[in-house]
C-alpha cells in the first residue's frame, strides 16, 4: 500500500478499510487525538488512537514534531472540526523529537524568534501556508508567459556588466584575497583573475534578456538577483528573485498594459487555486491588525485586497503630474514627509509613493515619464530631452514591486548616454550591437518576486517571504 498525503485523504469523501500517511506531529491530546500535518496542505488530518492497546512507551513518542507513519482505516469524523479522520490500527515512530528542546511549540511564536529558527519554521502554518503560495505563485508566472507565447530564459548569473549601474554588486573572485596579483599601475591585476576580468553576481538578467528579445521575440528571466545596497529595511534583501519580461516591437503603453495583465493574471490564478491557504493568512491579519491602533488598521482584508487588484484598473500617471500632487499634498505642506518635495527632478522616496497609492489615489498605481537623471542608462529618451520612458508600478503597503522602460534603441543617443556617466562603449561592445543590427522598439520590466509574495500573502516583512532571506549581517543557513 502506497502512503496518501494529507492532502489527498482529506478531500475523499468514501469511508477507505485501509490507508497509510507519514507526517510530523502537531499536538497529541489526550493520549488520543493526533493532529498530523505532512505539508500537503494546511490542514491537519485527525489520527485516533485507542491508547488502551498501544505501548505506554510509543505513546510517550509521539511528540509534537515527531515524524509519525500511521495505518488505519479512514472514517467519516465523529467529532467536530473534521470531515474525516484515521482510526489508527498501526502506528510507528520515525523519528524522536525531543518535546524539551524543539523549539516550534504548539503556541504563538514571534516571526523575529522563528527567523532565528528558519530551518524549521516552515512547521508552522503561518510559514507553511507562506511557502505554498510562493510556489503557487511562481508557477502561475511560468504559465502565464508560456500560455501567452514568451520564452524561458536563463540569464547568467555571473556578470561583467552593472546592468543598473548602481555599482551595489558582489564581487565574484577566486584571486587571494590576501596576497591579490597587482600589475604595473599598482592595482589588483584581474586579468589573472577566473574570468581574466572583474566579475560579479548579476543584479539584473535584462540586458542579456534584451538580446534574446531582438531574436526570440517575446521572453522572460526569472532568477536570482542580488544587490549589495545596505539598506536594512523590510523591502530589501541581498538576494532576491526577479521576473523580468523583454519585448520586442513593443513599446511603453504596451509595457504597461503587459504588466496589468500580468499581475492581475497571477493573483487571480492563487484567488482561486489556493484559497485554504489565503484564507488563513487573511484570518492572521485581521488578528494582527486588531492588535495595532485603530489608524494603523488596514481597511480591506487580505482577500480584498487581492480582489481590488484584479478588478481595478491601475492608475497610469506621469512623474510630473505626481510631483504635482505630492507638492501640495497636505504632509508635504505640514512637513510631515521626512524628506520634503521642492523641485521637479526629485527621485521619489517610499513615504512618497505610499502616500500616492494609499491616501490618494488608493489603487496599484503606475508612474512613467520619470526624470532621465534618476533613472538607468538604458532608457528611452523623450523628445523633451530631460524624461525618459520609465514607468514604476506602485502598490498598497509595498510601494514600488515592478521597474522597467522603453529601451533606447537608438544606438547614437544610447552611446551619448554611456558617455555622460562613463560607461565603456567596450563593456557593453555586444549591448550595442543590438542597436547597429537590427533594432527596434523594445520594452520589459522587473517585478521583484518576494514583493509580490509579501503582497499575496499579507506578510509585512520580506524575510518571512524567502526561505533563508540574506541581509546585511545575515547569512545563516
Ligand atoms: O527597479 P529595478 O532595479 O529594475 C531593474 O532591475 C530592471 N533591470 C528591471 C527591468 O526593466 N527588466 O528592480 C526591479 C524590481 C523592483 O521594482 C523591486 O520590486 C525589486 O525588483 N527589487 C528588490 N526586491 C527585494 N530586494 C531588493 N534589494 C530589491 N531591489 C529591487
Ligand atoms: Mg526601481
Amino acid at each position: 500500500m502506497q502512503s496518501r498525503t494529507v492532502s489527498e485523504l482529506l478531500t475523499q469523501e468514501i469511508i477507505i478499510p485501509e490507508v497509510e500517511v507519514k507526517g510530523w506531529v502537531k499536538t497529541f491530546r489526550a493520549n488520543r487525538f493526533i493532529a498530523l500535518n505532512d505539508g500537503s496542505t494546511l490542514s491537519n488530518i485527525q489520527c485516533v488512537v485507542d491508547f488502551e492497546n498501544y505501548d505506554e512507551a510509543l505513546l510517550k513518542r509521539v511528540t509534537t514534531g515527531a515524524a509519525i507513519h500511521v495505518k488505519g482505516e479512514l472514517v467519516e469524523s465523529q467529532g467536530k472540526g473534521q470531515k474525516v479522520e484515521i482510526q489508527v490500527k498501526e502506528l510507528t515512530v520515525l523519528g524522536d523529537s525531543d518535546p524539551e528542546s524543539y523549539p516550534i511549540q504548539p503556541k504563538k511564536h514571534s516571526f523575529e524568534f522563528l527567523r532565528e529558527h528558519a530551518h524549521l519554521r516552515t512547521r508552522t502554518s503561518t510559514f507553511s501556508a507562506v511557502m505554498r503560495l510562493r510556489s503557487a505563485l511562481s508557477f502561475a508566472i511560468h504559465k502565464y508567459f508560456n500560455d501567452n507565447g514568451f520564452y524561458y530564459m536563463h540569464a547568467p548569473i555571473i556578470t561583467g556588466s552593472d546592468a543598473e549601474g548602481a555599482g551595489e554588486m558582489f564581487q565574484v573572485t577566486n584571486l587571494d584575497l590576501k596576497n591579490p596579483p597587482i600589475n604595473e599601475e599598482g592595482s589588483i591585476d584581474y586579468s589573472k583573475d577566473f574570468f581574466g576580468k572583474e566579475t560579479n553576481l548579476t543584479v539584473s538578467g535584462q540586458l542579456e534578456a534584451e538580446t534574446y528579445a531582438m531574436s526570440l521575440g517575446k521572453v522572460y528571466t526569472f532568477g536570482p538577483t542580488f544587490r549589495a545596497e545596505n539598506s536594512n529595511t523590510s523591502r530589501h534583501l541581498a538576494e532576491f528573485w526577479m521576473i523580468e519580461p523583454e519585448v520586442a516591437f513593443m513599446d511603453l503603453a504596451g509595457n504597461m498594459d503587459l504588466a496589468e495583465d500580468f499581475m492581475k493574471s497571477v493573483i487571480k490564478y492563487i484567488l482561486d487555486n489556493n484559497r485554504e491557504d489565503l484564507e488563513f493568512l487573511d484570518k492572521r491579519l485581521q488578528d494582527e491588525d486588531k492588535t495595532k491602533p485603530q489608524d494603523e488598521r488596514s481597511s480591506m482584508t487580505l482577500i480584498e485586497k487581492l480582489n481590488f487588484v484584479t478588478d481595478n484598473h491601475f492608475k497610469r500617471v506621469s512623474y510630473t503630474e505626481a510631483i504635482d500632487i505630492l507638492r501640495n499634498s497636505k504632509p508635504n505642506k505640514k512637513k510631515k514627509f521626512k524628506y520634503l518635495i521642492e523641485d521637479w527632478g526629485t527621485d521619489l522616496q517610499s513615504e512618497h509613493e505610499r502616500f500616492l497609492v494609499e491616501r490618494y489615489f488608493k489603487c496599484p498605481v503606475i508612474l512613467f515619464d520619470y526624470p532621465a537623471n534618476i533613472k538607468a542608462f538604458y532608457m528611452r529618451l523623450n523628445d523633451d530631452g530631460k524624461t525618459v520612458r520609465a514607468m514604476d508600478i506602485l502598490f498598497p503597503g509595498i510601494g514600488e514591486i515592478v521597474g522597467g522602460a522603453q529601451r533606447e534603441e537608438r544606438l547614437d543617443v544610447l552611446k551619448q548616454k554611456m558617455a555622460a556617466i562613463n560607461i565603456p562603449e567596450e563593456d557593453l561592445w555586444w549591448y550595442l550591437d543590438l542597436r547597429k543590427y537590427g533594432t527596434a522598439v523594445h520594452s520589459g520590466f522587473g517585478l521583484g518576486f518576494e514583493r509580490l509574495v509579501m503582497f499575496a500573502t499579507g506578510m509585512s516583512n520580506i524575510r518571512d517571504v524567502i526561505p533563508f532571506p540574506r541581509t546585511p549581517q545575515n547569512a545563516e543557513f
